[in-house]
């Protein structure tokens, strides 16, 4: 489902953001991204959704490769795909209904099914009860949640978390991390980005370890 065929990325002359990267995720896998600030987690990420392109190699994601994509397919294969972020980027003008609803509004879906996928979403993410709240009245890890019901409002067939536990408490964290494995367990694959080694330890899925562009470790490498 997503293939990294010794991808280079180069932003700057001579020097590598990203180095001869290979690996395979399969559908409805689970995998952290983890490695100091820098290590190049952010760009590989951003190679998924195709906001960038390699400088050598190929990156293949749902069928489209990343040397033969036309624009206007970019953003069909990005509906595919829900991204979350440290910062959660809600609207703050709009409460957190709307906020959901627009990820659909944006795609044409007509109104009465809005509604019901978001009020689904937003319960299956345990949020339903701030949904006439705003933005600034809920707590980070509040804020998240819908970020990710945002996201999943689209059926995405995988989720992408840009360190998302970065602006959220210890308790927060957790129930972040524990969302997410329960999205996962229901079908959709999940990669997470995170610098905080310690919060993947115990989680018993696969890990690949990057440093200064490289991958250092894959807890999975067979399937390489
Ligand atoms: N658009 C860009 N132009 C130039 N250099 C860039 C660009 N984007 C990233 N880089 C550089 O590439 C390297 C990897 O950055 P990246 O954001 O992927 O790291 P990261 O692992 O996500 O770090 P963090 O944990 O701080 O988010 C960094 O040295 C960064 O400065
Ligand atoms: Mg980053």
């Amino acid at each position: 489902m997503i293939d990294f065929n010794h991808v280079d990325k180069i932003f700057q002359k001579d020097w590598y953001a990203l180095r001869d990267i290979t690996f395979h995720l399969d559908k409805g896998e689970f995998l952290f991204i983890v490695g100091p600030s820098g290590a190049g987690k952010s760009t590989l990420l951003k190679l998924i959704y195709m906001d960038i392109f390699p400088t050598r190699g190929e990156v293949k994601v749902a069928g489209y490769s990343s040397s033969s994509i036309k624009t206007n397919e970019i953003p069909i294969l990005r509906r595919k795909i829900g991204v979350i972020f440290q910062d959660f980027k809600l609207l703050p003008y709009k409460n957190i209904y709307e906020n959901v609803a627009f990820a659909l509004e944006v795609t044409n879906t007509p109104r009465r099914k809005i509604k019901k996928k978001v009020i689904n979403t937003l319960a299956e993410i345990g949020i339903s009860h701030k949904r006439h709240s705003y933005p600034h009245q809920l707590s980070g890890g509040e804020q998240q949640k819908v970020a990710i019901a945002r996201a999943l409002v689209r059926e995405p067939f995988i989720l992408i978390a840009d360190e998302p536990t970065g602006n959220i408490d210890p308790e927060g964290t957790d129930e972040i991390i524990k969302l997410l494995l329960d999205i996962n367990a229901s079908g959709t694959a999940v990669l997470m980005a995170t610098h905080e080694r310690k919060l993947v330890d115990n989680a018993p899925k696969r890990k690949i370890v990057m440093e200064e562009g490289k991958i250092v470790e894959d807890t999975d490498a067979v399937h390489n």
